[in-house]
């Protein structure tokens, strides 16, 4: 998408340039159905379940509970998980997955190992394992995408892993699952080759030398075990300004083009200035930086591959995180359960995530929001119940147009700056376009803090019908939050007529607002 800003002295310019039925506007937002980037991919809608707080233990699962199902599933969680429509899971972690042996975590529940977790500083019980997991994830209907041992663990582990789950033959592990209840393979498609290898904080942290040699001969033997699956390597997500993050992927993709279908990407936001547009504008900056720049890399290195294969972006980490992200060690930060609260800005910087996605999807493939339930998450449990959070009901909206084509649109907004950052436009603009329902969804957000952006919409290709679906997000305070029973903050829908005009509609996006706009176009 061209994201084209005009400064603010261009603005009076603009007033004159584009008067329509006698309201001046401030932006144009130009619709092509021609211009498409690729599919948005229905793996764009993922998320991550990972053994840390209360994510699964008193989130997914809870034995005993009189809210869980005989598998233990919470089923008041699952009726506020399949609306979302996770599209493809990551379990076990995460930090997590590098300190964790699955061995301990198959058979009977009781005879299972309990084992420190060095990730978190937590007891891992490892009543909840493999078979727990890809028993959810069937019953949520999503893809499961399970993230190996890349810092204690060994290659053979991983290989081990692969054949317990998928093997069909009666071998030694395919037996073992078939002891524990499960006679087909759970046919377990997406495997990662670790998790945040380039972090120091990680349990078996290596360069990215190191880490080359272990994940091209996991890789090696996964495949092996199954040539059908896909592979995701850890990127960098070290973004701190002594670590050489674009090294690393250098390094990770050279060594591992031949044999990967994805390098992982993570980033987490927070509004830690306590400046709303600055929130919602520097970060949206910077992610769009980061996928350019992974997306740079990838391409160079597909100049020189064997046999030329795609490779993508798994962004199989993102949220807002910064309130519960605080204390020296991983130790520490756990002692908050990562519990944020989420209020009515984080659910607008959903949208900063989405349309970045969107306006990348030709490259993002896969994202996976960091984490399901409690921890950091859309969901929050107590014993007796639930609450929705203010940044569920974006995933949902967003969800929808899985699937559909994104649309390289035009967006021409007044802009401001953050420091010395180029100028930035107030509007956030995706747009993507079903060519079934011959439907276009405008994603808009406006992220001034003040003002209210009257904006003409063009259609360039079909003529618009006159009339729009609106869902959106607002609120007059910034920080209100959603609780137990409470659930203030929630999106409005309505049907607006549009006055057209030349194929074309002017509309008014709210100040710190999230509109989705559906357009028919005939
Ligand atoms: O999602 C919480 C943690 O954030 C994950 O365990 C880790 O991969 C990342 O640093």
């Amino acid at each position: 998408m061209k994201q084209l800003g005009i400064p603010l002295a261009g603005l009076a310019a603009l007033l004159i340039v584009l008067p329509l039925n006698g309201q001046p506007t401030q932006a144009v937002i130009r619709i092509d159905t021609n211009r498409v980037i690729s599919e948005v991919h229905p793996y764009v809608f993922g998320n991550f379940a990972e053994h840390l707080g209360r994510c699964i233990y008193g989130g997914i699962f809870e034995e005993g509970s009189p809210l869980a199902d005989p598998e233990g599933f919470r089923k008041d969680v699952m009726a506020a998980v399949k609306p979302l429509g996770v599209s493809v899971l990551r379990w076990p972690g995460g930090n997590f997955a590098s300190g964790y042996h699955w061995m301990d975590g198959i058979g009977p529940r009781d005879l299972r190992p309990a084992r420190p977790d060095h990730a978190w500083g937590a007891l891992e019980t490892n009543r909840f394992g493999t078979d727990e997991f890809l028993r959810y994830c069937e019953r949520i209907g999503a893809e499961p995408y399970i993230c190996i041992n890349a810092g204690l663990g060994t290659v053979d582990e991983a290989r081990q892993w692969v054949e317990y789950c998928n093997e069909t033959r009666p071998t030694y592990w395919a037996n073992q699952r078939r002891k524990n209840g499960r006679e087909k393979p759970w046919n377990v498609k997406i495997w990662g080759l670790g998790n945040e290898i380039d972090g120091p904080w990680q349990l078996g942290h290596k360069n990215a030398e190191d880490y080359a040699k272990f994940a091209l001969e996991a890789a090696k033997a996964m495949r092996r075990q199954d040539g059908t699956i896909s592979l995701i390597a850890s990127g960098s997500s070290n973004f701190r300004p002594d670590a050489d993050w674009i090294g690393w992927n250098r390094t990770v993709l050279e060594r591992l083009k031949d044999e990967i279908d994805y390098i992982s990407l993570h980033t987490y936001i927070g509004n830690r200035n306590n400046n709303f547009e600055e929130y919602l504008g520097a970060n949206a900056q910077d992610i769009e930086e980061r996928i350019r720049i992974v997306k740079g890399q990838i391409q160079a290195v597909q100049s020189t591959q064997r046999v030329r294969r795609p490779i993508y972006i798994a962004f199989d980490e993102w949220n807002v995180w910064y309130r519960t992200l605080q204390g020296s060690t991983e130790y520490e930060i756990a002692q908050t359960g990562l519990e944020e609260r989420y209020n009515f800005e984080d659910a607008l910087a959903m949208a900063i995530f989405f349309n970045a996605f969107f306006r990348n999807a030709d490259v993002v493939k896969m994202a996976n929001l960091a984490q399901l339930v409690n921890v950091i998450a859309p969901i929050f449990t107590n014993k007796q119940g639930l609450f929705l959070q203010t940044t569920y009901f974006p995933l949902i909206e967003y969800g929808k147009q899985r699937g559909n084509l994104s649309l390289d649109v035009q967006a021409v907004s007044p802009t401001y700056r953050i420091g010395n950052r180029p100028p930035i436009g107030y509007l956030d603009v995706s747009a993507t376009y079903s060519p079934k329902d011959r439907a276009v969804y405008v994603n808009v957000l406006n992220r001034s803090e003040k003002q209210d952006i009257a904006t003409r919409i063009e259609n360039l290709v079909g003529r618009l019908g006159s009339e729009a679906e609106v869902w959106e997000m607002n609120h007059s305070d910034l920080k209100a939050v959603n609780d137990f029973g409470a659930e203030r903050v929630r999106p409005a829908t309505r049907k607006a007529a549009l006055t057209l005009a030349n194929n074309g509609f002017t509309y008014t996006f709210p100040r710190h607002s999230l509109t989705i706009l559906r357009l028919s176009v005939q």
